[in-house]
């Protein structure tokens, strides 16, 4: 016999020698518990009693144990941090958190976007780059991804790209062909495709990996002066990519590298950090712009537009508790501040709706009573009540305006963060102007950003995965798109599909390209 504990017999002490464990548990309701091994039964071999409360309670709440996964964005990983405004942006923005020498404790989570909770994090997707800043003057969440595009430019065909990426109806089966045929459809997608399949579509860590706003923002200054703002974060420790080779391994290997990854840097004191830099375009130029400023799959110029630096973003604190403050984390990009506003960016202001809509389903209606969603300044909302309400204003008055000395809000007239615009109701994504068609920026990051080995390595992936399972129309679909990106790549691509190439040809692998892979592409004049 070895002294392993004997689960039921309640009298293994050597089982749990510390005395800690030694103390006592509570029911629920904070009465000692009798047992939290044995049910109460009707006799040894007798059947379990109907009012074993605590057991009942126990099985009860476990039922309950988890809240809906993410719709998107499931599979992620989170991090507590501080951002320090290093530089002088005052000229741009009257927000406190971007005021010189302001730090504002905040939280981040990272994520991949179609997987679901348990998948591996090294699986080919766009990864989530959500930041909550608890400012002084309420929260600002900046949720953005680690590429500076998107898929699509209007918010309608959300759910429907998601749907292409997720799973069949029937089967329950991830589907390439659903994912090109959505993808060629709708050839807005192009540029984000490409930044997927090249070398940056599957980063090292979550600490390799930039992030990007992605979205035209708006900033206003004290004197109430406008601009148009993008947010770029540098990673600090460089921007690295898997291969897919590397990735496929390391999927089997390790489903939560990344998650495991960023945990035990923070864990050996080696705290991550971003470098926050913007681009700033005056307001009356995006009227004027070639490309629509506005449209989510286009980045601005950085010779146009050159970054500006703001500060950095640290990460240095591990969650105590995974579900209580990652899981239940509710970023929502309709979480602003005064100085920051929303652009006419028709993905941004479908988000605006989407994200509190969603945190009340998933989380619950009082989802910002949770601590790690709570505003860290005192709230005089009129919201009130509703289920797991925790926090209450006594007998306050429960509407406005009133007269007995709870203030309202009670602001008229234009709006500081307004914009102006052109009449009628339309269903049409932006007005098209001179550089606004959907393949010119993915065919620059193709021929004049990336060299030779990222290049080679790109049409390696995207045959790859074109030969994951995808014929017929939808095969011809995606060679014409990638020959609309850029002729000579697609062809290539179609002749290794074709099986005119070898799949397995020896290409530079993504990640191997070039050592500083980061600044070619972000200093560039497109990325
Ligand atoms: C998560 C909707 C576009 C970045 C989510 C969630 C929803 C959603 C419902 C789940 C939130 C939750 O349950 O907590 C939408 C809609 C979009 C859109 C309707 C269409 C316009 C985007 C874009 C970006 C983005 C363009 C990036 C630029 C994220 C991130 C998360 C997320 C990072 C995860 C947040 C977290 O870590 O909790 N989105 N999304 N989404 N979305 Fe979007």
């Amino acid at each position: 016999m070895t002294d392993i504990p004997q689960p039921d017999d309640g009298t293994s002490v050597k089982a749990n020698p510390s005395p800690e464990s030694q103390q006592g548990s509570t029911t629920d309701t904070g009465a000692p518990a009798e047992s939290d091994r044995n049910s109460l039964t009707l006799g040894a071999d007798g059947p379990i009693l109907l009012h074993d409360v605590h057991f009942l309670n126990q099985m009860a709440h476990f039922n309950r144990e988890r809240v809906p996964e993410r719709n998107v964005h499931a599979k992620g990983s989170g991090a507590f941090g501080v951002f320090e405004t290093t530089e002088d942006v005052s000229a741009y923005t009257k927000a406190g958190l971007f005021q010189p020498g302001t730090r504002t404790e905040m939280l981040a989570r990272f994520s991949t976007v179609a997987g679901e909770q348990g998948s591996p994090d090294t699986w080919r997707d766009p990864r989530g780059f959500a930041l909550k800043f608890y400012t002084d003057e309420g929260n600002y969440d900046l949720v953005g991804n680690n590429t500076p595009v998107f898929f699509i430019r209007d918010t309608m065909k959300f759910p429907h790209f998601i749907r292409s990426q997720k799973r069949r109806g029937g089967n329950g089966l991830r589907d390439n062909t659903m994912q090109w045929d959505f993808w060629t459809l709708n050839p807005e997608s192009a540029h984000q495709v490409t930044y997927l399949m090249g070398d940056r579509g599957i980063p090292r860590t979550y600490r390799h990996m930039n992030g990007y706003g992605s979205h035209t923002y708006l900033w206003v200054n004290a004197a109430g002066e406008k601009f148009w703002v993008k947010y770029h974060f540098h990673s600090d420790q460089g921007v690295e990519g898997l291969t897919d080779a590397d990735a496929t391994r390391i999927a089997g290997e390790d489903a939560d590298f990344h998650r495991r990854d960023l945990s035990e840097a923070i864990d050996r004191g080696e705290f991550p950090s971003w470098t926050l830099s913007v681009q700033v375009m005056p307001y009356e130029d995006a009227k004027v712009y070639h490309t629509n400023p506005f449209d989510l799959t286009k980045i601005w110029s950085h010779r146009d537009y050159p970054l500006i630096k703001v500060g950095t973003m640290t990460l240095n604190r591990n969650p105590e508790n995974f579900f209580a403050q990652v899981e239940q984390a509710a970023f929502e990009p309709s979480a602003l501040v005064p100085g920051i506003g929303f652009s006419p960016d028709k993905m941004l202001l479908g988000r605006a709706f989407a994200y509190a809509d969603t945190h009340r389903h998933r989380i619950g209606a009082n989802y910002l009573q949770l601590p790690v969603n709570r505003p860290r300044v005192e709230t005089n909302t009129y919201t009130q009540d509703g289920p797991m309400a925790y926090d209450h204003r006594g007998d306050d008055p429960v509407y406005a305006p009133n007269s007995f000395g709870r203030g309202y809000a009670d602001s008229t007239g234009v709006v500081d963060t307004c914009w102006e615009t052109d009449g009628e109701m339309v269903r049409q994504a932006y007005t098209l102007r001179e550089r606004d068609d959907d393949f010119s920026q993915a065919g620059t990051l193709v021929r004049d950003v990336w060299d030779d080995g990222q290049r080679a390595a790109f049409v390696k992936t995207v045959a790859g995965h074109l030969l994951g399972g995808v014929t017929g129309d939808v095969l011809e679909r995606a060679f014409a798109y990638w020959k609309a990106v850029d002729a000579d790549t697609g062809k290539q691509i179609e002749d290794l599909v074709r099986g005119e190439a070898d799949l397995g040809a020896p290409g530079a692998q993504p990640g191997e390209a070039k050592a500083d892979a980061s600044e070619p592409i972000v200093e560039s004049d497109t990325h």
